[in-house]
């Protein structure tokens, strides 16, 4: 009855680790796995394709990380003999994934030789999400900052260029000081793109108009603004756009805005001898992804996660201000959408959008 029993509770303790989706795994100092759940049966690496029960007495590193020796500087065995508890987060474990590892040593102390639990937590997910909260922070508070400075500085500069221009206006092409005036205003100017720039970017500027509009219109007139110069460039384009409208509800013109910024960006990446650049528009049932390859510089890994935000450029100063891609992102997310990249350096960079479908047209009118 007494062995029952305790079967019992065993085959209950059994099923209650297996439920766990993370993997669970009791190691002892020697590297053996004395216990496993069945999510690190799933997740090990398992090269010799070992079924649950034979995992016991394995090392960790061959089942888990596929190694034959233990993982140089081996962060478990360090908790082992501090016998502190500790967390930290790998990537190279489980294909790129974020893995956060939690060590909790001596749990038996019983046992001649210590036993520690080894739990895996992925949280990739949860990551991204904490990194585009921060981003959204920031870029709240930016934009703000941003919006009042250019608010305050929007009408000063208007005075500078209506008095450059009506002094322009009424001096003689022979007046010593015509090219100065010509100057204060090439000067103005120049401040008044930097300016427009950030207050799109705080989007503190004219309330934006929404509107049901179709995004295959939007993307053809855009091209069309891009083709003179695509051809001065060398640059060959490849559109791929589906026959059938796709409706989505917002501004066609910030659309627009935000594929002038992802084009002219690739155009840039193209400087040195042309390439192409291709866009595709791939509707499914209700989002639409616009997909933007360039066979462009692409973009070093390091940087990779810095391109979103303002302010960011690898460009000299003059030819780029880093708010293209802050103020397409804010965009992209004012539609609902979101807005990734991927590039690989000498090989090219691919920006994709998805935003939502506007549906209304699924539904049939009465009568
Ligand atoms: N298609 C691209 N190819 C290579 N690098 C790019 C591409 N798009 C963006 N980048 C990188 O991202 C940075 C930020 O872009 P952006 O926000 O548009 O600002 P800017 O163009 O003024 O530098 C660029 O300076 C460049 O380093
Ligand atoms: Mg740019």
């Amino acid at each position: 009855m007494a062995v029952e029993f305790v079967e019992h509770l065993k085959t209950q303790w059994m099923g209650m680790i297996d439920a766990v989706e993370d993997p669970l795994v009791l190691i002892d100092a020697n590297y053996n796995i004395r216990r496993q759940n069945r999510a690190y049966v799933e997740h090990a690496v398992n090269p010799n394709q070992l079924d649950i029960r034979q995992f016991k007495d394995k090392k960790c590193y061959e089942a888990f990380a596929g190694r034959n020796a233990p993982c140089p500087e081996c962060k478990v065995k360090k908790a082992q003999e501090d016998g502190i508890k500790s967390a930290w987060h790998m990537r190279e474990l489980l294909q790129g994934r974020d893995i956060e590892v939690r060590v909790s040593p001596n749990v038996d102390s019983e046992e001649q030789s210590s036993l520690t639990v080894v739990h895996y937590r992925d949280v990739t997910h949860q990551k991204a999400l904490q990194n585009s909260l921060a981003r959204a922070d920031k870029l709240a508070a930016l934009g703000k900052l941003a919006g009042g400075v250019a608010h305050e500085i929007n009408s000063p500069l208007a005075g500078i260029m209506a008095f450059a221009q009506m002094a322009l206006r009424e001096m003689d092409e022979d007046n010593p000081h015509i090219e100065d005036m010509r100057e204060i205003e090439s000067a103005a100017q120049k401040c008044k793109v930097i300016v427009e720039g950030l207050l799109g970017f705080a989007r503190q500027d004219a309330p934006d108009v929404t509107e049901r509009f179709d995004l295959l219109e939007c993307i053809s007139s855009t091209l069309r603004l891009t083709k003179a110069i695509l051809r001065k460039e060398n640059i060959q384009l490849i559109v791929n756009l589906p026959e059938n409208p796709v409706y989505i509800d917002g501004s066609s013109g910030r659309i627009s805005q935000v594929l002038l910024n992802l084009i002219t960006n690739s155009i840039y990446a193209m400087k040195d001898g042309g390439g192409e650049i291709e866009l595709g528009v791939l509707p499914s049932d209700s989002q639409v992804e616009i997909k933007l390859r360039d066979s462009g510089a692409g973009i070093k890994k390091d940087i990779l996660k810095k391109v979103f935000d303002p302010f960011f450029t690898t460009k000299p100063v003059g030819e780029g201000t880093g708010l293209g891609l802050a103020i397409s992102y804010s965009i992209v997310t004012q539609h609902k959408g979101s807005i990734s990249v991927e590039s690989v350096e000498g090989v090219g960079t691919t920006f994709s959008i998805t935003l939502p479908l506007d549906r209304r047209d699924l539904k049939t009118p009465a009568g």
